[in-house]
């Protein structure tokens, strides 16, 4: 009689980090724009952000430090390295993708990857396709990676939105593990509000121009508070769906991995969920919103505390609109 077939799920086992030294401070933005330290710390939670302000560096950099940690720390060599996914908004240029890039700065000479674009649910989409790969044993070796340089798309002038954002990288290393992992993930588009949080320059159908340029296209451009009532709610509906469909309650939760957009969209999600504030990590302070880094920014600054068998939800709300959650179990002391 044949054994029973092994669980193969797609577990992380390490985490890397980067962040640029320069620190925009609210101060700093008092400056710049009309806006107060008390605005902003109330209505978004951050104090400061990074700033990758290198004039030849820019997310490829970032995302291969992170990557390049995250290696180091699993004592692994690049060319054991199968497959980079790298979420990003704010790609080195539109071609090659990102993840060329860090490919040949890390001489990760048996990988090929790609990038993935999906705004701040970047990382969580990434997470779930890396993770595809080991289920199905194409891979046994996948960097997932979340960068941003955000800084690249803020406008500096328009005090909605560059009060908000800073610029860092994430990296995860997934392998095989029979038990620890990735269990399950929702993942939800709607296409029909993506007017409200983008980038309209740039693409195939505003390609840059004077004109564009003058329009100030080539920024990021949101509707804040519009954005936020439908992050606020879809967070926490996702989060609950996904806790129902695995059959969990919240004394199974160890803790929650929000993207940090906002304090109050994140203290929402866990009062839905019933959490404590301990349960909740929370960096939004410190580095701002950084896109498609913020959640592994939150495995890096929890590691320490983290046992194999801790239940995760990761959660995160973007532009597009994009959302979903993830639970996982977490695969290292
Ligand atoms: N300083 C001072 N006042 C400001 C500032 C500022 N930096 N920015 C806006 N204000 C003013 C507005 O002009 C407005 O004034 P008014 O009432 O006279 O018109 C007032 O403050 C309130 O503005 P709101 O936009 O209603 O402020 P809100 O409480 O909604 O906070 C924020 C704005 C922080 C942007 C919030 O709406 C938010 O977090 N939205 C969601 C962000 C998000 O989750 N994005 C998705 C992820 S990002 C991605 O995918 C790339």
């Amino acid at each position: 009689m044949s054994a029973a077939p092994t669980a193969r799920h797609a577990a992380i086992t390490s985490v890397g980090h980067f962040l640029p030294e320069t620190r925009l401070t609210n101060g700093d933005l008092e400056e710049m724009v009309e806006t107060s330290d008390e605005w902003i710390r109330t209505r978004t939670g951050i104090e400061e952000r990074r700033i990758l302000t290198d004039d030849d560096k820019a997310t490829s950099y970032m995302a291969t430090e992170a990557a390049q940690e995250a290696l180091d720390k699993r004592g692994l060599a690049p060319d054991a390295v199968d497959v980079i996914v790298v979420a990003t908004v704010t790609p080195d240029m539109l071609f090659p993708a990102t993840a060329c890039r860090v490919q040949d700065n890390l001489d990760a000479s048996n990988a090929w990857g790609f990038d993935l674009s999906a705004a701040c649910s970047g990382f969580i989409y990434a997470l779930t396709t890396g993770a595809q790969f080991i289920e199905s044993g194409r891979a046994e070796t996948v960097l997932v990676i979340g960068a941003d340089t955000m800084s690249s798309i803020v406008d500096y002038t328009d005090r909605t939105t560059c009060i908000l954002f800073g610029d860092g990288a994430g990296a995860v290393l997934l392998e095989a593990d029979a038990e620890a992992g990735l269990h399950d993930a929702v993942h939800h588009v709607d296409g029909e509000h993506g007017d409200l949080l983008r980038m309209e320059g740039g693409g195939s159908l505003h390609p840059p121009t004077h004109a564009t340029v003058d329009a100030h296209m080539h920024y990021l451009d949101q509707a804040g508070r519009q954005v936020f009532k439908f992050a606020v709610t879809r967070m926490a509906d996702v989060c609950e769906e996904v806790l129902e469909r695995n059959d969990l309650s919240a004394d199974d939760v160890d803790y929650l991995v929000p993207h940090q957009a906002n304090q109050r969209i994140i203290d929402a999600t866990a009062a839905r969920m019933g959490l404590a504030s301990d349960q909740v990590m929370v960096n939004i302070d410190r580095y701002g919103n950084t896109t498609a880094a913020t959640i592994p920014l939150c495995l890096f600054d929890w590691e320490e505390e983290l046992q194999r068998g801790d239940d995760l939800i990761l959660t995160a709300f973007g532009g597009g609109f994009t959302w979903g959650a993830a639970h996982l179990t977490w695969a290292y002391d």
